[in-house]
């Protein structure tokens, strides 16, 4: 891998700039997952324990180049001591002088850097300012790579740049997902809609041998061949898409696996009344909620025969019961095949790392990344500027 790491560097009495996520969900000033503040933990003690001062760079929602009050990090503070175990000071503005004031052992939160115009445009006057702060950037902030901002892109040509724990920890696990797997490799995709996941399953297609499809985006394929859907969620726009797609799978030998068999309700509500038919017997004014007993058997031998799985989506409207039993019976087989070690699993983007919580497993995986957008971005093949700037 071409980029450095915090072993790399030598960090005694430095300076250390680190560019983290900690866009954590709040209510009422409260984080209500910390998920992400506990994973750049290990990048903040290792630079504390080389000898650095840690300066935290970080986003918070999305103020648009403005001060908005109810987008200052200095609602963050209190998780991040307590996961930290370290003072953590706040600096709104007047950086340079907080920096020049920060002491060994403690770290340094400096305010909302979307509230400066500069950062989402990528502008190099903004991140020199940025880059005079310190001696050191390390970007330790994967779930923010897919953006090309002044604290993520361009303040990493400036100075001596590193990948902090999680940065690598999320690289090695996607490398091993779908860099360079052990084979089969399966990918699961979920979610509602085909025309949000194009690019990711034309990219799924070539390089993986099975592409499970599940959640609304299936309604779309079965549309495609021809089977009634009832009043499912379906974009039937996309037909033609999904026969392609299909199609390029087919001339690059991966399997795709649909639902054979589904749970259909009338409303879509707790509760309301379902039942199990096989996936060519929706009625008119039934939707499809889940998929069937069935598929989940044949998804957990797929997953048996497997060595490699990546997962993104959930299978069915898992938000409500019963519509959540495929999504937590598929997710729980690749539980436990990884817990035996003979499975890797990796896990990430939007819904996902919500399901398999709800699911109880997320645990189990061998890898669950804190990335939603950055996540699908490096599915599709993309290359994400907040990696690359790290390996210029
Ligand atoms: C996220 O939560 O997905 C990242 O922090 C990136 O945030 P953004 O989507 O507002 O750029
Ligand atoms: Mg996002």
């Amino acid at each position: 891998m071409a980029w450095k790491t915090i072993d790399d560097m030598d960090l005694g009495g430095k300076r250390v700039l680190i560019r983290v996520d900690i866009n954590v969900p709040v209510e009422d000033g409260r984080v209500t997952d910390a998920t992400r503040i506990e994973r750049i933990v290990p990048t903040i003690r290792d630079v504390m324990d080389k000898g650095g001062k840690p300066i935290l760079l970080a986003h918070f929602g999305r103020p648009k180049g403005k001060e908005v009050p109810e987008m200052s990090l200095a609602q963050i503070v209190p998780a991040l001591e307590e996961k930290i175990g370290a003072n953590v000071r706040f600096a709104a503005r007047g950086f340079a002088d907080a920096v020049s004031a920060l002491p060994a052992g403690e770290v340094l939160l400096l305010e909302n850097v979307r509230f400066h115009p500069g950062e989402e445009k990528n502008d190099k006057g903004f991140a020199s300012e940025l880059a005079e702060l310190g001696d050191v950037y390390i970007n330790d902030a994967f779930s923010a790579a897919h953006r090309a901002h002044a604290s993520t892109e361009a303040i990493a040509h400036l100075m001596p740049s590193a990948a902090g724990r999680l940065m690598e920890a999320e690289l090695k696990a996607l490398e091993a997902a779908l860099g360079d797997p052990k084979r089969p490799v399966a990918a699961l995709v979920g979610g509602a809609k085909v025309s949000t996941k194009l690019d990711l399953l034309e990219n799924l297609v070539s390089r993986v041998d099975h592409l499970v499809i599940g959640g609304g985006m299936a309604n779309t394929f079965l549309v495609a061949q021809g089977i009634e859907v009832g009043s499912s969620l379906a974009e039937r726009d996309m037909a033609e898409t999904a026969r392609r797609i299909v199609a390029k799978a087919e001339s690059a030998g991966c399997t795709i696996h649909l639902p054979v068999d589904i749970v259909i309700a009338q409303e879509f509500k707790a509760g309301a009344e379902s039942r199990s038919v096989d996936v060519a017997d929706c009625p008119e004014g039934w939707m499809i909620l889940d998929a069937g007993e069935q598929t989940v058997e044949r998804l957990v031998e797929l997953f048996g025969d497997c060595a490699t799985l990546i997962w993104n989506g959930p299978l069915g409207a898992f938000e409500i019961e019963p519509f959540d039993r495929a999504t937590n019976a598929a997710a729980r087989a690749v539980a436990d095949r990884s817990r035996e070690g003979k499975l890797t699993s990796v896990a990430g983007g939007g819904d996902t790392v919500a399901a398999l919580n709800k699911a109880g497993v997320a645990e189990d995986f061998t890898y669950v990344s804190t990335a939603g957008g950055a996540f699908l971005e490096w599915m599709e093949g993309k290359t994400l500027p907040g990696v690359a700037a790290l390996g210029g």
